[in-house]
């Protein structure tokens, strides 16, 4: 590969990154809480009919500083923070273990919106695991039981082959919650949302909390940031 191979990108790639519409957000149509405020936002994406409006880019991060990001799925918000589904053992279940400080990022990028937290990350109950696959369709449930995500594997048709076996003997029985798969809560320590303006000079502001679990019911702390 030499950078002939990416001589048409560079001008497409600079000519990238204007905002279309100038849409203001100011103080006054902040929530003073933000799980309002992040709420309201997530309807207007829902109701925009986005393509995954709940995807959400989870970084997390070795004890050592080294991170790793990849997209997952809100699952719900409530009192307690973002909760998403997952396999305990895959690297970033391991890298949570071993370091629950983790980044949540969502893009909406029709509508030029941008929310970020930081926060810990902790495993919900077993229960709650065990609802939420419950109500899984059964070929997400057998996937579940099959792929030990992050481990390499040698064949596509190796992971086929264990889904096969696995619906046979699930063939009139209930499929469990595997062991190493369920959901995290994440209890948010900052959220700043940020609105794509005109020229650069795009709205951004941050919550931080002014009292101990602020999230539910809390004060929170509201500054503007500069772009
Ligand atoms: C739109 C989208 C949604 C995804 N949702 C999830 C999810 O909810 N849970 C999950 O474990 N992986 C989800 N993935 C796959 C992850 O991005 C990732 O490949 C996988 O979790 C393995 O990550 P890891 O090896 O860093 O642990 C999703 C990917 C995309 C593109």
């Amino acid at each position: 590969m030499n950078d002939q191979d990416f001589s048409d990108l560079g001008p497409a790639l600079s000519g990238m990154g204007r905002f279309p519409e100038d849409s203001s957000f100011a103080e006054a149509d902040l929530d003073s809480n933000p799980s309002s405020q992040f709420a309201k936002w997530l309807r207007e994406a829902i109701e925009r009919e986005l393509l995954f409006p709940n995807s959400m880019t989870l970084a997390t991060c070795t004890p050592d500083g080294r991170p790793s990001a990849r997209i997952v799925l809100l699952k719900g918000i409530d009192r307690r923070g973002f909760i998403f589904y997952t396999n305990y053992e895959s690297r970033k279940g391991g890298e949570l273990a071993a370091n629950p400080h983790a980044a949540l990022v969502f893009l909406w990028a029709e509508m030029q919106r941008q929310v970020r937290v930081t926060g810990t990350v902790s495993p919900v109950s077993s229960g709650e695991s065990d609802a939420y696959f419950k109500s899984r369709p059964r070929g997400s449930r057998l996937g579940a039981w099959a792929s030990r995500q992050s481990e390499v594997i040698p064949r596509r048709a190796d992971l086929e082959a264990s889904v096969e076996e696995l619906d046979r003997v699930y063939e009139d029985r209930d499929i469990p919650r595997p062991p190493f798969w369920g959901g995290y809560v994440l209890d948010p320590v900052e959220i700043e949302f940020w609105q794509g303006r005109a020229d650069r000079l795009h709205d951004r502001f941050r919550y931080r909390p002014a009292t101990q679990g602020a999230w539910a019911h809390g004060a929170w702390t509201i500054e503007r940031l500069s772009p």
